[in-house]
């Protein structure tokens, strides 16, 4: 018997259907209803609901999404916006570009909710360049909504105003963080701001504005319909509702997998239909690269926000990436951190020269050439990026290489003998 918790899909349950992505379906699958119901509610009765659901932001810090709501003022001095950080740069995260594919409507109805909520009459969803059949979609769907009356001048008669312009970014992960990611839609090069002032009290262009996930506003519509007790009888008490987990790498069926916030590796690992090939699971990341690594061991953590911390982690965006014994942890580290050193901005020196020197030191290593001090430099210079950069990306740079060495020093240290080894003198012949 399954000892996976039956679950009844909510974010994705439409995507299997006919031409899931068109209005008519997403019409015929309550598609808007939400939205009715919302207009007939103040904005306040809506960031209260929002609240009471526990909803929490999916774009891997967790924030409560109803309290960051109503951070927006009052007034109306300057526009309020909306902006839907479609970025996903993470490696592993790969959820909100199936999600904005496969159901584009949950995203575009979630953005006219939380705009009315928040008053904004501008939203914008800023998605990465390179996914341009996800951007057609978006701007298909946009257009779909606005002939419908859903999007636009007067919604459903509510005299509620919004336009949705879909942007796209040139594809830097750092444009993901939100300030970055804000300079980046005013045209400017994305690199992170200075915080405070936050988005709320001075965002795009100065104005109050909220950013917030894909995932995060697709699950709006559902809150609003099922109600927020309802949204609270699945996952846990401070991390409530349902999650795509995304799981990668070495698994029989990899993909996108909804499940309730809670559910264990060994949980989706069944759903996944198991290790491929039967070969054992080494290590694997509950959210992303940035988010350190587990073992074995590490089978029954519930993977919400509270228990992957407990265990040594962060839940970040639940890309469950799969590695089995196989792969080498110090290669892995090495290729994630090159990919950070790529990605660095360069605005603050910690993160800028870290990853510099963290690849030349892992490069030597990998490539046989490095020595056991270099384990200490490593966790010498991890010391002095985390928690000294300019923005979470630096910290999220280290966290293979800390974790990797936690769990898989002796696989460092196997390295660095090697080198020993083929740098030893070999012994004279007839010496005694
Ligand atoms: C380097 C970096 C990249 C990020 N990339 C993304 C991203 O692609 N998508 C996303 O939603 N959040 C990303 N974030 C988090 C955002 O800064 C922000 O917390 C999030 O968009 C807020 O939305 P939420 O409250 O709905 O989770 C990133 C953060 C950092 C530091
Ligand atoms: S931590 Fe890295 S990405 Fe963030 S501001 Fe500093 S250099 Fe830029």
């Amino acid at each position: 018997m399954s000892t996976v918790d039956p679950v009844t899909p909510v974010l994705t349950k439409r995507w299997l259907s006919p031409r899931s992505w068109s209005i008519q379906t997403y019409e015929q699958l309550e598609g808007y209803t939400a939205l009715r119901k919302a207009l007939t509610a103040t904005p306040e009765q809506i960031v209260q609901m929002v609240k009471d659901s526990g909803l929490r932001g999916r774009g891997g810090a967790g924030f409560p999404s109803g309290l960051k709501w109503s951070f927006m003022p009052p007034n109306f001095d300057k526009p309020h916006y909306l902006v839907i950080n479609a970025d996903e740069g993470e490696p592993g995260t790969c959820k909100d570009i199936p999600l904005m594919m496969a159901d584009p409507h949950s995203l575009i109805e979630g953005c006219v909710i939380a705009s009315y909520a928040m008053r904004a009459n501008y939203c914008f969803i800023y998605v990465r360049g390179e996914v341009l059949h996800c951007i057609r979609r978006l701007n298909q769907a946009v257009a779909e909504a606005k002939a419908a009356g859903y999007l636009g001048k007067d919604i459903l008669g509510s005299g509620y105003d919004l336009e949705i312009v879909v942007h796209a970014g040139a594809g830097a992960y750092i444009c993901g963080e939100e300030t970055a990611l804000l300079d980046s839609l005013e045209g400017r090069r994305g690199q992170p701001r200075l915080k405070p002032p936050f988005p709320a009290a001075a965002g795009l262009y100065a104005a109050p504005t909220t950013v917030n996930n894909v995932e995060t506003i697709a699950s709006v519509p559902y809150i609003i319909n099922g109600g927020a007790e309802w949204f609270r009888k699945m996952g846990t008490e401070k991390s409530p509702g349902p999650k795509i987990y995304s799981i990668s790498g070495h698994v029989e069926r990899p993909g996108q997998y909804e499940a309730p916030l809670g559910t264990t590796l060994r949980q989706l690992l069944e759903m996944a239909g198991g290790m491929k090939d039967g070969i054992p699971l080494k290590f694997w990341t509950p959210g992303g690269s940035s988010t350190p690594m587990f073992t074995a061991e590490h089978l029954d953590v519930p993977l919400d926000f509270e228990g992957a911390v407990e265990a040594g982690s962060i839940l970040g965006t639940t890309a469950v990436m799969v590695f089995n014994e196989t792969v080498s942890v110090p290669w892995a580290v090495m290729k994630w951190t090159q990919f950070y050193k790529h990605e660095s901005c360069g605005k603050c020196t910690p993160c800028r020269e870290g990853t510099y020197w963290l690849v030349q030191i892992l490069e030597r290593m990998v490539a046989g050439n490095g020595t056991e001090e270099d384990i200490d430099t490593l966790l010498d210079i991890c010391d002095n990026v985390l928690g000294r950069s300019f923005c979470a990306l630096g910290d999220g740079a280290v966290s293979p290489i800390t974790s990797g060495i936690q769990y898989f020093r002796d696989e460092f240290l196997a390295l660095c003998e090697k080198n020993r080894a083929k740098n030893r003198k070999p012994a004279l012949a007839g010496a005694n």
